[in-house]
């Protein structure tokens, strides 16, 4: 089995669940680290495996560009080349596509693209793509679709859905026609899209189910909508997807968001915020959001960035330091408070799932709420 629904809360919607994979279990619900170009930016699988990551999410279109899919193959997957050898998912390049600014032309056979590296043209289809995934080997491989844009009429999300289930039935259909090629199971999940439409979502499940993808991915979440839209449209598309199926919310989102999805019964997530914040000289901490960069935080020679925290950044440095190595952008900046905020989002999740197991995680997740979303300074 690879989805194995373990718990479901009686309280909300939540669930407590394990995927399993050649290359070892996954507990769920679960933050999936982005690891784009495999590698997680400034951080070594060393650090992941100190902070007990569980998966890691890489890119095709960008793996695809570079080094180029054949030669992750000859690497004998993506997990080998990056020294990880843990659990991987790859995400279809459907998005990565669908942002660029150059060139691009949709059509029903696919999408032709320009590269952003140096405007060679490309085409993308759905056979492609999964031949692609085939041969980076991530355990868990996406549909190819397109993400409908923030705000968009009915008839527009409509037209952007029927190209994602047709490009998602011929997906599947290639893969039964062409096993791994690596030698273990990939899963196939497939991405329900329909924009804030209510009906388009359900129409877009209905129809996914038929295909029967290994699991589902809500997409063209947090493209610009408010935050009570996209709980509600999770909410809605949790009551229709199989139970017996992992659910994914693809590129969201705050610590606060991920304790609201997962009360919408959402198993995995992922996001670049952790990441991107550590650039900013921003730090999630069990007190709330830390702008250590602030010139109050000069002198702090006692204090890490989080009190509560045992990660490498938080045994070792001061936020005085921290703030030090943001203001002159030397490196060790990124990677110190990059492994802290990682830390942070991978520590939540196993509180969330201790939570689960002993019954008491929404009365938790409701104080934990109000904390994370304050701003400490
Ligand atoms: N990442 C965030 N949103 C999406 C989406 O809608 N589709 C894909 N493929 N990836 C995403
Ligand atoms: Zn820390």
């Amino acid at each position: 089995m690879f989805f194995e629904l373990i718990q479901t809360s009686e309280r909300s919607k939540a669930r407590l669940g394990c995927i399993h994979t050649a290359h070892g279990d996954v507990h769920t619900p679960v933050f999936m680290p982005v690891g784009t170009n495999a590698t997680v930016k400034g951080i070594s699988v060393r650090d992941l495996r100190e902070m007990s990551a569980e998966i890691i999410l890489a890119n095709t279109y960008h793996l695809y560009l570079r080094p180029g899919t054949k030669q992750i193959f000859s690497a004998g997957g993506v997990q080998k080349f990056m020294g990880w050898n843990g659990p991987m998912l790859t995400d279809s390049g459907g998005f990565q596509v669908w942002s660029l600014k150059q060139f691009r032309k949709i059509s029903d056979e696919g999408v032709h693209f320009q590269s952003h590296l140096d405007g060679s043209r490309h085409l993308f289809t759905p056979e492609s793509v999964m031949l692609a995934e085939r041969e980076i080997g991530a355990d868990i491989i996406m549909a190819f679709d397109e993400c409908t844009p923030y705000p968009s009429t009915f008839e527009e999300a409509e037209t952007s859905l029927r190209y994602t289930l047709n490009w998602t039935r011929r997906a599947k259909k290639w893969l039964d026609e062409n096993p791994p090629i690596l030698g273990y199971p990939q899963y196939f999940f497939g991405i329900v899209q329909g924009g804030m439409h209510l009906e388009l979502r359900k129409k877009s499940i209905e129809a996914l189910i038929k295909i029967a993808p290994d699991g589902y991915a809500m997409g063209g979440l947090s493209v610009g909508e408010p935050a009570e839209l996209m709980y509600r449209i999770a909410d809605f598309c949790t009551d229709y997807l199989p139970k017996n199926r992992a659910r994914y919310v693809m590129g969201v989102g705050t610590p606060w968001n991920l304790l609201e999805l997962i009360s919408r019964g959402v198993d995995m997530c992922d996001c670049i915020l952790p990441a991107k914040h550590a650039q900013d000289g921003l730090a999630y901490t069990s007190r709330g959001v830390l702008r250590y960069k602030n010139e109050c935080f000069a002198s702090d020679f006692d204090l890490p960035l989080d009190p509560d925290c045992d990660c490498y950044c938080c045994k070792n440095y001061s936020r005085a330091y921290l703030r030090h190595l943001f203001k002159t952008k030397e490196p060790l900046g990124w990677t110190l408070s990059a492994i802290h905020n990682l830390h942070f989002y991978l520590h939540l999740m196993q509180e969330v799932r201790a939570k689960l197991l002993s019954n008491d995680f929404e009365k938790w997740a409701e104080e934990e709420k109000q904390i994370l979303a304050e701003s400490c300074k």
